[in-house]
């Protein structure tokens, strides 16, 4: 028996003045999606923006449901969107953010960490994801691939 380990590597940034300005503005551009969230049922307002290859940032907000499984996170809601309008376009990078975060990073759920990883391969490039804290870190994953270790892809389907 040996044992494996998987690493999640991340750099962190302790003040938004240390991190890369395009990634302040793409927090920015979720925190204002995120007042468009529609989450009458969780309360819980989550807002994504991803930066397209060509600079242009497309951005979304979870979008729930009565009928609640119907609902769709943040990250999914820009990501479709982003393919859909502008499917030549790598993504690279999506900042997500949530209304209530405390201390600890928001974490996107493993639905959504599928979805980055595809649109990350779709596009040919890295996607870096940037996350916050409320104390207002930034932390920068350098890869979908690294939020979602040992995945499930598109290259297993075709053996
Ligand atoms: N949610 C997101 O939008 N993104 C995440 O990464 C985690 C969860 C949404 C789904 C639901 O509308 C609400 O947050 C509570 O789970």
């Amino acid at each position: 028996m040996r044992e494996v380990k998987l690493e999640l590597c991340m750099q962190v940034y302790d003040h938004a003045s240390e991190a890369p300005r395009a990634y302040v503005e793409l927090l920015d551009a979720a925190r204002t999606a995120m007042k468009k969230a529609y989450a009458p049922y969780s309360q819980f307002p989550v807002g994504a923006a991803a930066l397209l290859s060509n600079g242009q940032i497309i951005s979304g907000s979870n979008q729930e449901n009565a009928s609640f499984p119907l609902g769709l996170c943040a990250e999914r809601v820009a990501l479709f969107a982003a393919g859909a309008a502008f499917p030549d376009q790598a993504i690279r990078a999506i900042a997500v953010i949530a209304a209530k975060i405390d201390e600890q990073w928001i974490s996107p759920c493993g639905a959504c960490r599928q979805v980055m990883l595809e649109s990350e391969q779709r596009g040919g490039q890295n996607m870096d994801i940037i996350l916050t804290n409320r104390s207002g870190q930034i932390a920068v994953i350098p890869s979908a691939a690294t939020l979602l270790p040992w995945c499930f892809d598109g290259h297993l389907l075709n053996r």
